[in-house]
């Protein structure tokens, strides 16, 4: 390998930092270190509307432990705390041609304390905003798609402004997806990233940036490109089919949510354009961040606890019940709810079965969450009509939601679909145990418990009905209150699944160089 330093960017300290490698003609081994760049519209701790900025929080660092370079490039939100994440004036300005004119931003970048480079994309008239997405009446910005076209582009104009090379340009849902069709477009004669091969991962195939065909000429490609194959959706544009298309290979983030993608019930139109990459869409489970979720580190939560002494568990137990006024007592379950509330996550029907459950079972129930508005007004309301009984926080809050997975007994999912899912993740490692539906990633990450041996790691059902949730709610108090032992047992068994990045970034490894290999045939 020989370096040589471009000095294409403003000044040379900053070409140096990423100097431009060259392989050897045939160094391109199997072995070699890859350098990544992460497109994306959230990453933890610095902006998150859900499982979507966990996974790009964690994953680079794993990454990195398999020797790999990876940088993050996101949007830079009015509501990042700059000081607290010591995120400095990187560059500035920056020009990105847009197809139509040049638009001008500023980077800034921060180093995570264990080393992924994070640069934020500033730009005044698109990302100085109180929401990522939306306004405060949740109606999402008219201007979306020219943002998220606009982080693509300034993503790769990035790379070219400070010399870095990436052998992967990795694109995170369909905010990030014109990463590949700008690679391939409008960088296929490109010293520096024409034969870069691009990777698209799909977190929630029910968000595809579907927008009227007037946008097209906002995004800066060809209309050649507005081809049915390509980015044209019944008239619309849709990134999230584009990316798809132009990806040198695409993963979703289980394996069972890949095959039901793969089916017209469950791929909100995509199935064919999936099913024509064959092996070049995969599933890869997500994984999680135990230095963040797991009960015996945790530093949000009112008492640490560990498979061998949940001592600790009952505090977080008795202090949830405080928070949320419940009646204190470690006796009765406490079946816990922390979701964005739309439509995939089922919350409606779980409306339709809340009050039954109170009813009929001796049992609590707290939910965290924010969304719909109906959902909202009903949950909110809750704990007026069962004082003592029910708790709700409407809103967004990191802590809350360790204290649910630490104190509550039960986690309840009754998902539509669901790509992968974290919460019941983490619940798992809290001895929390889940009562989810049996769909997508809860389908690879619960084993169901079995009444006769007492395995099993938690409670599926399979039909997205109220009727379903109230039975399966019924099965999981029952097995609380009849069946202690096995419930015990459970527990432990929770306890000890472990859903490491380290594994999962081997596969992410292993499918990377298939995208470029993918891309070297083309
Ligand atoms: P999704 O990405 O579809 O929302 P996931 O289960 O993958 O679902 O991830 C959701 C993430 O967002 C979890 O980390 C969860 O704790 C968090 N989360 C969701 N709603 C809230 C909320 N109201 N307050 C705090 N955290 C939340
Ligand atoms: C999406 C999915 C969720 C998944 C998350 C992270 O938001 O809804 O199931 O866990 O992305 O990949």
């Amino acid at each position: 390998m020989y370096t040589v330093v471009l000095l294409i960017g403003r000044s040379k300290a900053r070409a140096l930092e990423h100097s431009f490698q060259v392989p050897y003609p045939g160094e391109l081994s199997v072995s070699k270190p890859l350098r990544i760049v992460m497109v994306t519209s959230e990453c933890v701790p610095y902006a998150k509307s859900g499982g979507l900025a966990d996974v790009v929080g964690a994953l680079p660092l794993a990454l990195k432990n398999l020797g790999h370079e990876v940088i993050v490039v996101m949007p830079k939100y009015r509501s990042i705390k700059t000081d607290k994440f010591n995120i400095r004036p990187f560059l500035s300005p920056m020009g990105v041609w847009m197809g139509d004119t040049e638009e001008w931003c500023a980077v800034h970048k921060t180093k995570s304390s264990e080393g992924a480079s994070v640069y934020f994309i500033e730009s005044i008239k698109y990302f100085d905003r109180d929401d990522l997405y939306h306004d405060s009446e949740f109606n999402d910005f008219l201007d979306n798609p020219r943002r998220f076209a606009f982080l693509s582009r300034a993503a790769l104009q990035l790379c070219k402004e400070i010399g870095f090379k990436p052998d992967i340009v990795h694109a995170h849902d369909w905010q990030a997806a014109l990463a590949p069709a700008y690679l391939k477009v409008w960088h296929w004669d490109d010293p520096m990233l024409g034969d870069v091969a691009s990777f698209l991962t799909i977190h929630n195939i029910g968000y595809q940036g579907v927008y009227d065909a007037s946008h097209f000429d906002n995004i800066g490609l060809q209309w050649g490109n507005f081809t049915s194959e390509k980015l044209e959706d019944h008239g619309k544009v849709n990134f999230l089919k584009g990316g798809i298309h132009y990806a040198d290979m695409v993963n979703t983030v289980s394996p069972t949510y890949a095959d039901e993608t793969r089916t017209p019930e469950m791929a909100h139109g995509l199935a064919p354009y999936l099913n024509n990459k064959g092996q070049n869409y995969v599933g890869i489970l997500n994984g999680v961040d135990y230095a963040e979720w797991s009960p015996d580190v945790d530093a949000l939560i009112p008492a640490n606890f560990s498979q061998d002494d949940l001592s600790g568990k009952k505090s977080c137990k008795r202090e949830l019940q405080k928070r949320f006024s419940l009646q204190e007592d470690e006796d009765i379950p406490l079946v816990g709810v922390v979701s964005r509330l739309a439509h995939q996550k089922g919350l409606d029907l779980l409306s339709n079965a809340i009050e039954s459950i109170l009813d009929n079972m001796f049992v609590q129930f707290v939910l965290l969450g924010s969304g719909d508005k109906d959902l909202e007004r009903f949950f909110g309301h809750l704990p007026v009509r069962y004082p003592g009984r029910a708790g709700c926080f409407i809103g967004y809050s990191n802590e809350l939601a360790h204290w649910i997975e630490a104190g509550a007994d039960m986690f309840l999912m009754p998902s539509r679909y669901e790509p992968c899912g974290l919460n019941q993740i983490y619940s798992l490692k809290y001895g929390t145990l889940p009562v989810v539906r049996a769909t997508g990633g809860l389908v690879d990450t619960v084993q169901q418990y079995d009444e006769i041996s007492g395995s099993g790691t938690g409670f599926k059902f399979q039909e997205a009905s109220a009727h379903a949730i109230y039975y399966s709610v019924g099965w999981a108090v029952s097995t609380y209150y009849d069946r202690r032992d096995h419930w015990d047992i459970l527990v432990q068994n929770a306890m000890a699944q472990r859903f490491s990045w380290d594994d999962s970034a081997k596969e992410y490894e292993q499918a990377y160089r298939q995208a470029i290999k993918n891309k070297r045939a083309l």
